[in-house]
């Protein structure tokens, strides 16, 4: 057969050979198709995924040990912690739970017992920070019902192997769910509202799969942050203020964001206002984003639907977006070797912010595009770019494959090992995994920059360490910060000396 006839040829051929064979008779249209196998999708890290096309989808299991605590309504969570040995299991009867949980030991599964549609509730008040903080590793966080805290639903500090699924979680303040520093991990069939800042943030993160979640009335849906090998795939994503994010935030200890890919989702009518606290990097996104890759390489954005985004469909930018965000030299601030596969797009762009309507004014356009590159990158790609309104994009080849199927997940086969403490300085470890969350060395995020608390503190550690242990509030234009109480005064100085020694 005729090289160039594939699949598409070959069905021609055997139902309609006859016409083929005749001349003069006008003949169906013979569309070609390359019939070579099809280049498969690599990442510039594949090696580390090892061979992803024989691994089995999610294999992450946490391990557990057979002892089983049960906590009931009235009883403290908590103190089923504290009093478990790692690999146990701690069901949450249906209830309401008025506290902050702590973990910091290995293979703790937390697991909410839902009943007839009644959930364990943890209950934040309004006043408390924190539902769950983890640190240990191979922890499961299952089944619960977070709301009404302050700073984050489920925060990880460093913890790898993690599986953090099925929680229902509403106005927890700044993040909903943020797995932070973390290795090998899932995030799947959430359902998250609500949250100032991301409804899922992903930061400084690897190896991680956010799936079949359901994210809305957040100011950003899905954040994967300095971040690399993260799949995003079949979240539902509606009426946040952006819809699914990777970017750099300049100025944190890890400075690369790579690899990601956004398949099968849909993002929807994200045009919630914007609701961030007002500096913070969040507070730069245009209301009626569906995508933004900002500075993040070599994201792959493939069969997702979005619709109904009123600014644009899908944004590369570098950092000028973030006005807030000062230069760190040593992130490259472009979002090098974008690949958009196919994808449906419809109404997007149909009321752009005054942002992006600036921006498109120096393109001579009103309406806002399907697809805009504010950098114009000459390493991009896209498949069938007729399809859509697209703006930058002019010096885009067409993509060497049209599908990521070899990558059934970017979690790992095997569990890696707990990140280890022997070599690594407490307070490094501290500082990345804790504060970091919330303090970046040159540029506001949650908290003001490390640059300036050295100043304020210059010879004094402890100064620092005893504000974390119990800060007060300071400044008009930030939140309090919550309490890092739960550090020992001994790691909260390790901490304290670190930030004082950082130079970028
Ligand atoms: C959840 C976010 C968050 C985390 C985590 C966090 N901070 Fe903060 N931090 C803030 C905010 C917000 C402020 C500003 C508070 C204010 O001015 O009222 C702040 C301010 C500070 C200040 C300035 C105090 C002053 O006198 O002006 C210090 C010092 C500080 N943080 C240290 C730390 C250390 C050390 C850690 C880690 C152990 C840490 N922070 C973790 C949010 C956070």
């Amino acid at each position: 057969m005729n090289k160039v006839i594939g699949i598409v040829g070959a069905a021609v051929l055997l139902a309609g050979g006859y016409y083929l064979g005749q001349a003069n008779q006008p003949g169906p249209t013979i569309i070609k198709v390359p019939s070579e196998p099809r280049a498969t999708f690599s990442s510039s890290g594949a090696e580390e995924v090892a061979d992803t096309a024989n691994v089995p989808a999610r294999s992450l299991q946490t391990p557990t040990s057979g002892e089983l605590i049960v906590v009931k309504d009235g009883e403290s969570i908590q103190e089923a912690v504290n009093a478990a040995s790692p690999g146990a299991v701690i069901k949450v009867m249906p209830g309401v739970y008025k506290e902050t949980v702590y973990i910091d030991k290995d293979n703790i599964t937390l697991s909410g017992v839902i009943e007839q549609g009644n959930y364990p509730v943890l209950e934040g008040e309004g006043v408390r920070n924190d539902a769950v903080l983890y640190s240990g590793n191979g922890v499961t966080i299952e089944n619960l019902h977070i709301t009404h805290y302050k700073g984050n639903g489920v925060m990880g500090q460093a913890g790898n192997n993690y599986i953090i699924r099925n929680n229902w979680i509403v106005d927890t303040g700044v993040y909903g769910i943020f797995p932070q520093l973390g290795k090998n991990g899932i995030v799947s069939h959430n359902i998250v509202s609500g949250i100032e800042d991301a409804a899922i943030y992903v930061g400084m993160s690897d190896n991680v799969d956010v799936v079949y979640n359901q994210v809305y009335e957040s100011v950003a849906g899905i954040e994967i942050e300095n971040s690399r090998h993260a799949l995003v795939e079949g979240n539902m994503v509606y009426d946040n203020t952006g819809g699914i994010l990777a970017f750099i935030t300049p100025g944190l200890p890890i400075k690369t964001c790579g690899d990601v890919i956004f398949r099968n989702n849909f993002v929807v009518d994200n045009n919630h206002e914007n609701f961030a606290i007002p500096g913070s990097l969040v507070s730069n996104i245009p209301s009626g984003t569906g995508i933004l890759v900002m500075a993040c390489d070599d994201v792959v954005v493939e069969n997702n639907i979005i619709t109904g985004n009123k600014s644009a469909g899908m944004i590369f930018t570098n950092f000028e977006l973030a006005s807030s965000a000062s230069n760190d030299p040593e992130a490259d601030p472009n979002p090098n070797r974008p690949r958009i596969l196919n994808n449906i797009m419809r109404n997007n762009g149909d009321s752009p912010e005054p942002v992006v309507r600036a921006f498109l004014a120096t393109q001579l356009e009103l309406r806002g595009p399907d697809i805009v590159d504010t950098v114009g990158m000459d390493d991009g790609c896209i498949l069938n770019p007729e399809r859509y309104r697209t703006l930058g994009l002019e010096k885009y080849g067409e993509c060497e494959f049209d599908s990521t199927a070899n990558v059934a997940s970017y979690t790992l086969p095997e569990p890696v090992p707990p990140r280890s403490m022997e070599g690594l300085d407490k307070g490094k470890l501290v500082y990345y995994g804790v504060c970091a969350g919330c303090h970046a060395y040159n540029s506001r995020m949650i908290g003001p920059p490390t640059q300036i608390i050295q100043a304020l503190y210059m010879d004094n550690p402890q100064g620092i360490a005893d504000y974390a242990a119990n800060p007060v509030k300071k400044r008009q234009d930030y939140p309090q910060m919550p309490p890092q109480a739960h550090l020992d005064e001994e790691t909260r100085l390790a901490a304290a000396k670190f930030m004082l020694e950082l130079t970028k």
